[in-house]
């Protein structure tokens, strides 16, 4: 996915990613042990594949803000997620949105960063590592292909100068996603 103006391609890969892949991403959200009760933020929801994930494991009070900036898929995912009262949706630059600082338990990036132009990714992580609670957990995962992808490497560069203490990190590859590193941090101050 391109994904901020997607075309039909972009549109079925989702599509099918949604549908077929979710088995996937419930396994991966599951191993990042939410209790249930966090203040979550998905930056770069889509079209809600993962966001649909975490919604079912925030049971006991929990709630989910998906942010994206574009309109297209932020409402393709709240039309999805109709059913919970427990998930907002906002559109827009992370930095620029009036989201509230030190209030969040968790953000959560899967699949973004890589998209976002080089010369701001480190105000976006920035403003990310803002929104978190001190001792709030930010996870991670990019792919890392050289074609379409970043290197680890700048993934841990960018999260140390914002603040952010990588406490697991792994590369790996999925058949459906390609190769990709995933990474676990704590916001130490
Ligand atoms: C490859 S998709 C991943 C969607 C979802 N996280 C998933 O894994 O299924 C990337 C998403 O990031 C969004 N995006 C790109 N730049 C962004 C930015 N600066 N702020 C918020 N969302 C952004 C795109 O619009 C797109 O929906």
């Amino acid at each position: 996915m391109s994904m901020k103006d997607p075309n039909i391609i972009d549109v079925l890969g989702e599509w099918m990613v949604y549908w077929f892949g979710s088995s996937l991403y419930k396994d991966y959200i599951r191993g990042l042990g939410l209790v249930g009760d966090e203040k979550v933020l998905d930056l770069g929801c889509g079209g809600g594949a993962c966001a649909r994930c975490i919604l079912e494991f925030l049971s006991r009070g929990g709630a989910l803000t998906c942010v994206d900036i574009s309109e297209f898929w932020l409402s393709k995912a709240e039309k999805r997620m109709r059913k919970y009262d427990n998930a907002e949706f906002v559109s827009g630059e992370i930095s620029e949105l009036g989201v509230e600082d030190s209030s969040y338990d968790v953000v959560f990036i899967h699949f973004v960063l890589h998209d976002i132009e080089r010369g701001q990714r480190e105000t976006t992580v920035d403003a990310l590592s803002r929104k978190l609670k001190p001792g709030g957990r930010l996870f991670i995962r990019e792919p890392t292909k050289e074609s379409h992808g970043m290197p680890a490497r700048e993934v841990k560069d960018l999260m140390k100068a914002a603040g952010l203490r990588e406490v697991w990190s792994e590369e790996g590859k999925s058949i459906l996603l390609g190769p990709m590193y995933a990474g676990r941090y704590r916001k130490t101050v």
